[in-house]
Parts: structure tokens; C-alpha cells; sequence
């Protein structure tokens, strides 16, 4: 059967907060003659900013006590210097318009019996200045008005089209490196589709999935990365993967439901079965950076112990209030917060790394967009501070409306040989595959295995040496069923195939980073940060204070 194609305006892969955003943005303020198209490979609201609990950062003039220079300074310190000054100062100055414009969409931030808005507080945060929604559902809460503007604005929706269950399989690039487009698998009916498009933006969230303990949903494994890297675009600080210090750890249960940084911003504590409250020796106590609750805990592990989050500190009435999901979770698990303690362990939560981009997601390749979390704008640096990255994806979907021309979005296509290849490998009727023997699911649990043990919180060379010819392995195994290691049959071998692309991304640079440095954590190395990074950091932070 031939190929359907077709021709948009813009593709928009991803229907997360930033390609919900973006989607909304284009719709509604630039020329759009092709329409825009809205790709899922799941349902629209299903994305890893739906489960964003704990909020997103406002830093607005109303809150009297937080200042730009203050969460710049945060923001930095946090990122342990390898944060872009530039892109920092910029998020944090456009975060007042970010909130005030998700208000305007009809979000309605959480706010206290004197109708001013609710600010709570997370790790290493200086002071309150985190939103949240429905108590801890601040992405469903944005998530869900944002997917009634596109379904249900007679203005906006008349501009975009919604493909559901249709994964991005390759991006469309030119021999010039100028992107003209995707190709598109139907994961309901298999079929295949070129769409070309003058620009295209990856909005695909996270990597979560390439771990065996993680935060992240199901549809979390790194496609887009994937895209990216199979098309050479640029990549930036794979290397620094966070882990959430606090999920919920159920006996013989590997999800890993999250336990909100914000039950600690209201008063929770860590604490061990010996009752040893162990965060007390550090500086920040039980508000540290994540990677240093998270190392903490790993090494209470190391002694043997069990770690908990004690919530017995939070009156209880105001606990079901403002945390109404955990507490429920909790419940369903027979806890009980009011009388018991939380059993948590870390799990991988966030990718700093990604395709590297300008705050306007500008990619190293031609026409090729990319926002939220598939990207990397250098606002997190080594480690991101929580709930920075919502507001990112607000603010680098605005500002890449705010950059695109019009021209750009008309600009003629051309169509050279690499393009007509990489079509021709999905057109091909011919596929040597023996699906019948694939034991994907058997193959996804060893990658996730080995990521989660060699290449996890605390990282070696020999472990991380390992871990690549483990995955290696993996990859020779996948190619004895399907060997072109491009064309796949269902879902679940293209999102396998993603994640081995992503995993061997994420240890070539854990390798080549032998310092320890936030997230990424050398056993082996004698150095904890280089002192090019710790100036940095206090110049940086320094030069913050002057401004705002
Ligand atoms: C949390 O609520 O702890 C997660 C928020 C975030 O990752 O920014």
C-alpha cells in the first residue's frame, strides 16, 4: 500500500505542557495556511507533566519576599554552576507572564482564605514561591485547561489537527541538515505516514522509562531524544539524570509513585527505622538539593537502613488539604500518614540533558524545534531545581512563537535523495523480521536493570564500561530479530529501540565526565566539583544579586 502523505504548517510531536502551549500560542497569534498538527503517540492529557504534583515556580512581584536575583542565585547554586546565566535570567524574568497567561487559559492556581495566591517550598529554594493546583496536581490542573483550549476554542481548535496513537518514527532531514518533516506510525492500525512540515517541534518530555525505578509514566522513553540523536543533532548533559529522594517504596511493587517535595516544604522529615532524623547535618537539612537528599538516602541504604518520610509533622486536617492524591495513595497502600511513616526510596524523576537548544528551542538542526524536557537550554544545569522546569516549558513554547516569523512558516519544501531514503525505508514492503520470537518486554527489563544498577545515583567507570557493553548486548539481541534497527512492528519495539539509543546517550556521558558534579555522582573520582565550576557559581550568583 503506498504511503499516505501530507503537509502542515508545523508539526508539534509531543502533548505535554509545552506542546500544548506552543500548539495554543501558534494557533492563536501567527498565520498557520497548512494548520498546525498535534501528534500523541498515547491520548492527549497522557504526558510526564500531567503528573507534576508539587507545582511551578512564580517568582511575581506580589511575593514580596522572593526577588529574580533571589531565584537566579537558587537556581544556580542548585545547577551547581553549569546553569546558562542568560537562559536563567530569562525564564525567571518572563515567569511572572507565564503565570499570568496560564491564569488567562483558566488554571486556577491554589490560593489561601484570603484569596492571594498559595506559595509552598521545595528543596534548596530560598524562600516560597512555588504554585501549585488542586494541592498536589498542579500539572493535571494546568494540563487539563490547556487540552480544553485545543479541543474546544472555536478560534484555536480551527487551526489544529490531533493525531492520537501515532508515533514519530524519523525526523525528515535534508542533506543541507535543514529539517523538512517526520514520518508518522499509527500504532492502532500500523500504518505509516510522511508529513512534511517548514518546521517541526519535539515536545516529547523525558527518559524516565530507561530506568527500572522512576516517577515517570509509561509513555516516558525518550522519543524524541531518540529522534534527535538518530538525526545528529546536537545533544547536552546527558549525564545529569535526577532522582526524586522521596517516591513511594511498596514491598514487591516497582512503581514508584511520588511523594511530593512539598510534603517536605510543609514540615515532613526523612527519618531511618532507628528514628535518626539523618538530614540534620546538612546545611539545608531536608530541603538540600535532590541530589544530596538523594545520596543521603542511598547511603542509609548502603548502612542497611530503611528510610521514611515522617508526615506525623503536618497536621493532619491540613496534610488531606494540601495533599489530597498522596494522601489517598498512601491509603491505598495501608498507610496511614497520620499515625505511619512513609516507606521512600529515590527513583529517576527528571533528565536535565537533552537536545541542546536556545531558550527558543532552537536546535542545531535547521527548522527543528525542541521544548520541555526532551531539550536542554541549560536552565538546569547539574541538577535542576524543583519546579523550574513547568515554568520552562511555558516560557521557551512562548518565546519560540514569539521568534518564528510568519515567512518561516511558509517557506517552500524541498524534498532531496537523504529525505526520499529515509522514506523509502518505511515504504519498503520488504522487512526480514521474525516478531514471533521478540521477547521485547524480556529485553526492556534487562536495559532498565542494568541503567538502574550501573548507571544510576552513584556511578563508576567500571560500572558505567558495563553498563555499555550490557546494552551493546541488548541492541546485537534486538538486531538478530530486526535488523535495521529503523522500521519496527508495534509500539513497544520503537519505544525499546528509543530507549537503547537514550541509555547508550546517558553513558557515553557519564563516561566522559570524570568529576563528580550535582546528579552525576563518580564513585571513582577524587573531585567533587572542579573549581572552574564552584568560581563560576559564585560569580554567577554574585553577578544575580545586581540585578532585579
Ligand atoms: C515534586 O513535587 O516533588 C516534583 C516537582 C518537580 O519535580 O519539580
Amino acid at each position: 500500500m503506498p504511503m499516505k502523505h501530507s503537509t502542515y504548517s508545523v508539526i508539534i510531536v509531543g502533548s505535554g505542557i509545552a506542546g500544548l502551549y506552543a500548539a495554543i500560542k501558534m494557533s492563536e497569534t501567527m498565520k498557520v495556511p497548512d494548520g498546525i498538527l498535534l501528534i500523541t503517540k498515547s491520548q492527549l492529557a497522557e504526558c510526564n507533566s500531567r503528573y507534576a504534583q508539587g507545582g511551578i515556580v512564580g517568582v511575581l512581584p506580589e511575593n514580596k519576599s522572593d526577588s529574580i536575583s533571589l531565584h537566579i542565585a537558587d537556581t544556580i547554586k542548585a545547577g551547581c554552576g553549569l546553569c546558562d546565566f542568560n537562559v536563567v535570567k530569562f525564564i525567571s524574568e518572563n515567569s511572572n507572564n507565564a503565570i499570568k497567561d496560564l491564569m488567562k487559559y483558566g488554571v486556577k492556581f491554589d490560593k489561601n482564605d484570603k484569596n492571594e495566591l498559595n506559595f509552598t517550598l521545595e528543596g534548596a529554594h530560598s524562600v516560597r514561591r512555588i504554585l501549585h493546583v488542586g494541592g498536589d496536581a498542579t500539572g493535571y490542573g494546568i494540563e487539563k485547561e490547556l487540552v480544553n483550549k485545543v479541543k474546544n476554542d472555536p478560534v484555536i481548535s480551527s487551526n489544529i489537527t490531533i493525531y492520537e496513537q501515532t508515533l514519530a518514527t524519523d525526523l525528515l532531514v535534508d542533506s543541507k541538515n535543514t529539517c523538512r518533516g517526520i514520518i508518522t506510525f499509527n500504532t492502532i492500525s500500523h500504518e505509516y505516514e510522511t508529513i512534511y512540515a517548514p518546521v517541526t517541534v519535539l515536545a516529547t518530555g523525558g527518559t524516565g522509562q530507561v530506568y527500572k525505578y522512576t516517577t515517570n509514566p509509561v509513555v516516558t522513553t525518550g522519543d524524541g531524544l531518540a529522534l534527535a540523536i538518530r538525526a545528529n543533532a546536537q545533544i547536552k548533559d546527558m549525564e545529569f539524570i535526577q532522582f526524586h529522594p522521596t517516591a513511594l517504596s511498596i514491598e514487591n511493587d516497582d512503581s514508584r509513585f511520588l511523594i511530593s517535595e512539598s510534603v517536605r516544604g510543609e514540615g515532613a522529615r526523612l527519618v531511618n527505622q532507628n528514628g535518626e532524623y539523618f538530614m540534620d547535618s546538612y546545611p539545608q537539612k531536608d530541603l538540600s538539593p535532590r541530589d544530596v537528599v538523594a545520596r543521603a538516602i542511598y547511603a542509609q541504604f548502603a548502612k542497611g537502613n530503611k528510610v521514611y518520610l515522617d508526615a506525623n509533622l503536618i497536621n493532619i486536617d491540613k496534610f488531606k488539604n494540601r495533599f489530597p492524591n498522596i494522601y489517598k495513595t498512601c491509603l491505598d497502600n495501608g498507610i496511614d500518614v497520620e499515625h505511619d511513616f512513609i516507606p521512600v526510596s529515590p527513583a529517576a524523576h527528571y533528565c536535565m540533558g537533552g537536545i541542546k537548544t536556545e531558550v527558543n528551542g532552537k536546535t542545531s538542526i535547521s527548522n527543528l524545534y525542541a521544548i520541555g524536557e526532551v531539550a536542554c537550554t541549560s536552565l538546569h544545569g547539574a541538577n535542576r531545581l524543583a519546579s523550574n522546569s513547568l515554568l520552562e516549558c511555558v516560557v521557551s513554547a512562548f518565546e519560540l512563537v514569539n521568534t518564528l516569523s510568519n515567512s518561516e512558516l511558509h517557506a517552500s519544501q524541498i524534498i532531496d535523495e537523504k529525505i526520499m531514503n529515509t522514506i523509502k525505508q518505511y515504504s519498503d514492503s520488504e522487512f526480514e523480521y521474525d516478531s514471533e520470537m521478540f521477547n521485547v518486554d524480556n529485553l526492556l527489563q534487562k536495559l532498565k536493570t542494568v541503567m538502574w544498577e550501573k548507571v544510576g545515583i552513584v556511578r563508576t567507570e567500571s560500572s558505567l564500561m558495563k553498563a555499555l557493553s550490557d546494552i551493546e548486548n541488548i541492541e546485537t539481541e534486538f538486531k538478530k530479530y530486526n535488523k535495521s534497527f529503523s522500521k519496527c512492528s508495534n509500539l513497544s519495539e520503537y519505544e525499546l529501540r528509543n530507549l537503547i539509543y537514550v541509555s547508550k546517550c546517558i553513558i557515553n556521558f557519564a563516561l566522559a565526565r570524570k568529576e563528580s558534579v550535582g546528579a552525576h555522582f563518580r564513585a571513582d573520582s577524587e573531585v567533587q566539583k572542579s573549581n572552574k565550576d564552584m568560581n563560576y557559581a559564585e560569580e554567577k550568583t554574585n553577578d544575580s544579586k545586581v540585578i532585579a
